[in-house]
């Protein structure tokens, strides 16, 4: 059934676990998602970005995912807008059936610049107030989300070319988080401590202060009742990107977020946690591999079975990991 994500979240840090929320353009993945909940005994997160409304197009989109909750009856499942731009955004998906929008006003409407912290307020303000009229979750973002690595801004925020920033430029502000959080009610907070957006997140081996651990439980502390979302969580695992690269593929040197940090995470306060490239290595891994191994097939059934089996994998050992497996 479809439920909210304020439901999911308040069981999830009632009972001290963590949620992967996946993201979700097509019928391969939205069926990996389910088969993973249904084997791992998971509640679901299914989110789509502007982006995946604009490749299925709405339509194939919401019905996509009420095929995955008639399909799976017995499995509570949230439809979450991913990185609503505006108001206008979040209000579309609502419309669509979501029961979940994320508002991000860290950045102006065109998804680049870095909004001012006034901005932020009124637009989340906005969408908390017709979103909770009916029952729909919100989830807001402060701060800008940047590798403590390379000390730079998430590319795919546009932050890139600002070049270095400061630790504290990249971590969000306690009290800040506890002034935005009362001005607008959100339930839900995504908060910047260390994680960005892609497969490129890390240059080295990460070591263990990868992420500000210590401000996600400072901010805890004072927000307890905001659940906490971290973006950016994808593990990046090595033998997904050795796949590629044996199969053809080019991919550069690189990390992502240990699983073992996410844990850590989860133990401070961190309820929600964004995967998308994750998925989209796996698939890709595993369809390089079809084509090369399979060179005369050309039923796409036949490679995008092994792409969901792959993307399922990875579902599997998230709900595990997290501690949702067993919570549905
Ligand atoms: O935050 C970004 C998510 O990975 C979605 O990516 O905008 O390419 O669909 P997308
Ligand atoms: P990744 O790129 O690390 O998978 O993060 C996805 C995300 O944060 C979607 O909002
Ligand atoms: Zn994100």
């Amino acid at each position: 059934a479809l439920v909210s994500l304020r439901q999911l979240l308040d069981h999830a840090a009632e009972n001290g676990y963590g949620l992967p929320a996946f993201n979700v353009n097509n019928l391969e993945q939205v069926t990996a998602i389910m088969e993973a909940a249904n084997e791992a005994d998971s509640p679901v997160i299914m989110q789509a970005s502007a982006g995946a409304r604009k490749y299925a197009g709405e339509a194939f989109l919401r019905h996509l995912i009420s095929a995955a909750v008639e399909a799976y009856p017995h499995i509570p499942v949230v439809m979450h807008q991913d990185h609503g731009q505006s108001p206008a955004v979040c209000m579309a998906a609502i419309k669509s059936g979501f029961t979940s929008v994320m508002m991000d006003g860290s950045l102006e409407a065109d998804g680049k610049t870095v909004a001012s912290y006034e901005y932020n307020i009124d637009v989340s303000k906005e969408v908390v107030k017709f979103s909770h009229s009916i029952g729909v979750t919100v989830e807001a973002e402060l701060g800008v989300l940047g590798s403590l690595e390379t000390m730079q801004g998430d590319k795919e925020d546009g932050h890139g070319a600002d070049g270095k920033m400061t630790r504290e430029q990249l971590l969000t502000d306690v009290e800040q988080a506890a002034d935005f959080v009362k001005a607008t009610q959100c339930d839900a907070l995504a908060i910047a401590i260390g994680t960005s957006h892609g497969a490129y997140k890390f240059t080295k081996k990460p070591t263990g202060d990868i992420l500000a651990i210590d401000r996600i439980k400072e901010i805890h502390t004072r927000i307890p009742n905001t659940h906490l979302v971290m973006h950016g969580s994808s593990s990046v695992p090595q033998e997904l990107l050795a796949e590629i690269r044996q199969f053809g593929g080019d991919m550069k040197e690189t990390y992502g977020v240990p699983v073992e940090e996410i844990q850590e995470g989860i133990k401070n306060g961190v309820r929600k946690i964004n995967i998308d490239t994750d998925i989209r290595l796996a698939m890709t891994g595993a369809i390089r591999r079809y084509f090369i191994e399979n060179p005369s097939k050309f039923d796409p059934r036949d490679y995008l079975k092994p792409a969901r089996e792959a993307a399922k994998k990875v579902c599997i050992a998230r709900f595990q990991a997290f501690g949702s497996a067993g919570q549905a």
